[in-house]
């Protein structure tokens, strides 16, 4: 993964310092559209949805002022779906290149003109959605073609060799004997693989989590196998402890102590804001302290170990060793 350069780094750490004693968020992610592409059978979202009402380009640097997050998520529904997305992403980014910004997105609509603009436009990393190394990914998406065209289109923007396209696994009943496969995946194709667990919060719907010791067993082969791979390039992006604490998420069905709504929260396509893209109260941008007391001081929710997470429910010391050397590649020489 590429290596975020020493002054980059210094920036982001000053401002995420700074947000976490002033109770700021450190990531914020946009939901830019509700509207997708796709069907996943794991998610709420899917096809298209009302987006006459939907923030504009330049709307995003109120929230950037307001917000002052380090690392920001343009994510949705989907993304590219956007005509304007280039123009977000240029909103969002200040002149000395922060923040950090992922591109959370399936890249059923990219293509290598786009990938280069967004990355001309400020886009970190491109998160890329993965769930089977195959044309099951079709099938899981509801998206025939899906597959071929990711086959295609991400070894090509990865030639270009900025070293910024994560794939994207999020893990299920479905698709945990593929841990490894999907690894093998990104390296064929000249990537970087980070993996997420599936929550039962979106959908209701139980049957994708790991409820069974077979399955708790091939999650913990594969991800041994994962280990196995590591390299110190820091091409398998979640750390050690990661991991670690998404086997005990599965093996416990759960994991208490989330900060959703104080160290991270989302802005919806229509601009208000939700402590996380699975809890629904929603207040203005004005409204952000009244989230943290009526929500986040009184969460018990525990039901998602999504990546945010496993970053930001860290003590300050953790966050700072952890999400800088490892997360963002802390560069020491
Ligand atoms: C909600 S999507 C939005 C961006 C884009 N449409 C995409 O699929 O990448 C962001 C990520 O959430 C993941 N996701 C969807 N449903 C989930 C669930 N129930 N639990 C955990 N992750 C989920 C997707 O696999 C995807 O990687
Ligand atoms: S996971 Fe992403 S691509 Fe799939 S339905 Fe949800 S928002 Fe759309
Ligand atoms: S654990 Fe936190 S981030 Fe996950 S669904 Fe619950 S409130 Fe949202």
């Amino acid at each position: 993964m590429r290596r975020v350069p020493f002054a980059e780094s210094l920036r982001i750490i000053g401002r995420g310092s700074l947000n976490w004693l002033r109770e700021r968020p450190i990531v914020v992610s946009f939901e830019v559209t509700d509207s997708c592409t796709c069907y996943c059978r794991h998610c709420d979202h899917g096809g298209p949805k009302d987006d006459s009402g939907n923030l504009k380009p330049a709307d995003y640097r109120r929230y950037m002022e307001a917000l002052h997050p380090c690392v920001v998520q343009v994510s949705g529904g989907e993304p590219l779906m956007r005509d304007d997305v280039v123009d977000i992403v240029r909103n969002i980014k200040d002149d000395k290149g922060l923040p950090y910004t992922i591109l959370v997105s399936n890249w059923s609509l990219m293509t290598e003109q786009r990938y280069l603009e967004l990355h001309e436009a400020g886009v970190t990393q491109f998160s890329v959605s993965l769930d089977f190394p195959d044309e099951r990914h079709d099938a899981f998406r509801v998206h025939p073609g899906l597959y071929d065209h990711l086959r295609r289109i991400v070894p090509k923007c990865a030639a270009h060799g900025f070293d910024d396209i994560v794939l994207n696994s999020c893990i299920t009943s479905e698709n945990v004997g593929e841990i490894d496969a999907m690894a093998e995946k990104a390296r064929e194709w000249g990537v970087n693989i980070c993996y997420s667990a599936y929550s039962a919060r979106r959908t209701g719907c139980k049957d994708y989590f790991l409820n069974s010791a077979k399955q708790l067993g091939s999650m913990n082969r594969g991800l041994d196998r994962v280990e196995e791979r590591r390299n110190g390039s820091g091409w398998i992006v979640n750390s050690t402890t990661t991991l670690d604490a998404t086997r005990r998420y599965f093996e416990n069905g759960g994991t208490p102590g989330c900060k959703a709504g104080l160290r991270f929260l989302v802005v919806t396509a229509k601009g208000e804001l939700q402590p996380c893209s699975m809890q629904f109260k929603r207040y203005s941008l004005a409204e952000r302290s009244r989230m943290i007391e009526e929500f986040t001081r009184n969460n018990t929710c525990d039901q998602c170990y999504v990546s945010i997470r496993s970053y930001l429910d860290k003590t300050f010391p953790t966050l700072l060793w952890e999400n800088v050397s490892g997360f963002f590649s802390f560069k020491t020489h």
